[in-house]
């Protein structure tokens, strides 16, 4: 076949993709790209409706802080200027914050970019990126993305990480071992103890990353141990802290987080982090949000009671799966697009799983206090 571009010579949807997937590198070719959850004015505009409410990403149903807010409103007049790359004012808070030094601090587009920068920064093309099997999709993605082997050890039967399985899946080749805590989408957390010992076992060239986006959610349940992937840090050069604005401080929008890491390893980081990365509205409002402490503690308090909610509703044989994050998982005992695509037509948007390898799950964030009783209710009535 002739393939010819201009204005006269169109290809056929066929021959465009395979041209395209032939542009691609092998590693590429297979990806999926990131699904995220349904936008609500997406489900209004298909269905026709109003006052649907989406329960899938996560998000602080009690919006930005109000600080940040304002911070950012005051800050509009200076966007013809470009950002401060290094972020000065937003690191000098948060080592007022961590008690840490500045240059252990590497600020990103959301935590997301700076896992995907912490591959670029680190993995030789044959050197893997090992998690577990229903950890973060970015922890695979970002290492796929790169061309990097992705190795998901076995998780337990109730699906949190399985430190066995994690630490038998080392190898010479391990360069990032990635764990999140809360875990999303399981919920589940990894014990002082349980970090203690991947620590123990983590080959001598491997950085072990603890992603603690939902950390502060976990931090309202003080009865259940936790580890603290900071605490470890300050006593292990090669553990990297990954923190972000985008849930507990309702700045999802706004593409702000942060590593805490060693000096060398930040330096690292630094070299591959792209100049201009937080916008100046990010820095400023992410500093105003660090101030809010009672934004901060509404925000755990309510989910720690949404999750309640959730754990002591009837499902009928479905089961909510405990968690320390602003989410729960639920376990429909089989295959959830029914319900998912049931709850769709009742306005409620939840995230089906199966893409994260758990076709029988879906996973639900804490709604505001008022909205609760309709997730329930809606769930309730598709479920049981
Ligand atoms: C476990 C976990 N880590 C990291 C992120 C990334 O957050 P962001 O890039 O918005 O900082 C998310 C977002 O949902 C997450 O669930």
């Amino acid at each position: 076949m002739t393939i010819g571009y201009g204005s006269t010579t169109l290809l056929s949807k066929t021959a465009d993709s395979e041209w395209a997937s032939a542009l691609a590198p092998s590693h590429v070719r297979g990806l999926d790209a990131y699904q995220p959850g349904k936008p609500v004015e997406e489900l209004e505009r298909e269905l026709g409706i109003t006052g649907a409410l989406k329960v899938a990403s996560n998000e602080n149903p009690l919006g930005p802080s109000p600080r940040a807010a304002a911070a950012i409103t005051a800050a509009l007049p200076s966007l013809h200027l470009y950002p401060d790359a290094g972020g000065f004012a937003l690191r000098r808070a948060l080592a007022t914050k961590w008690n840490c030094e500045l240059d252990e601090l590497v600020l990103g587009a959301g935590s997301n970019e700076l896992l995907y920068q912490l591959v670029l920064a680190t993995c030789e093309p044959t050197d893997e990126v090992v998690s577990h099997k229903f950890g973060f999709l970015s922890y695979r993605l970002s290492a796929q993305v790169a061309g990097r082997p992705f190795v998901a050890a076995p998780a337990t039967a109730a699906l949190s990480c399985d430190v066995d399985a994690l630490i038998a899946a080392f190898t010479p080749r391990t360069k990032l071992v990635v764990v999140g805590t809360p875990n999303n989408p399981t919920g589940s957390v990894i014990s002082k103890a349980q970090l203690q010992r991947i620590i123990d076992a983590l080959p001598a060239r491997a950085l072990l990353v603890v992603d603690e986006a939902y950390a502060e959610y976990a931090d309202a349940w003080p009865e259940i141990d936790h580890a603290s992937g900071v605490d470890a840090m300050r006593t292990d050069p090669r553990v990297l802290v990954l923190r972000t604005f985008s849930k507990i401080y309702g700045l999802a929008g706004l593409r702000v987080g942060y590593a805490i890491a060693n000096r060398a390893v930040a330096e690292l980081l630094g070299r591959v982090t792209r100049t201009f990365n937080v916008g100046t509205l990010a820095q400023v409002g992410a500093i105003a949000a660090l101030e809010d402490t009672a934004h901060i503690a509404a925000s755990a308090a309510l989910a720690r009671q949404g999750i309640e909610q959730l754990r002591a509703a009837d499902f009928g044989a479905a089961k909510v799966l405990p968690s320390l994050g602003n989410f729960a998982l639920i376990d429909c005992g089989r295959p959830s697009t029914d319900f998912y695509n049931q709850l769709l037509r009742k306005g409620v948007i939840v995230r089906p799983m199966a893409a994260w390898g758990l076709p029988n799950h879906l996973r639900v964030s804490v709604a505001a206090r008022a909205d609760m009783p309709r997730v329930i209710e809606t769930l309730a009535s598709v479920l049981a």
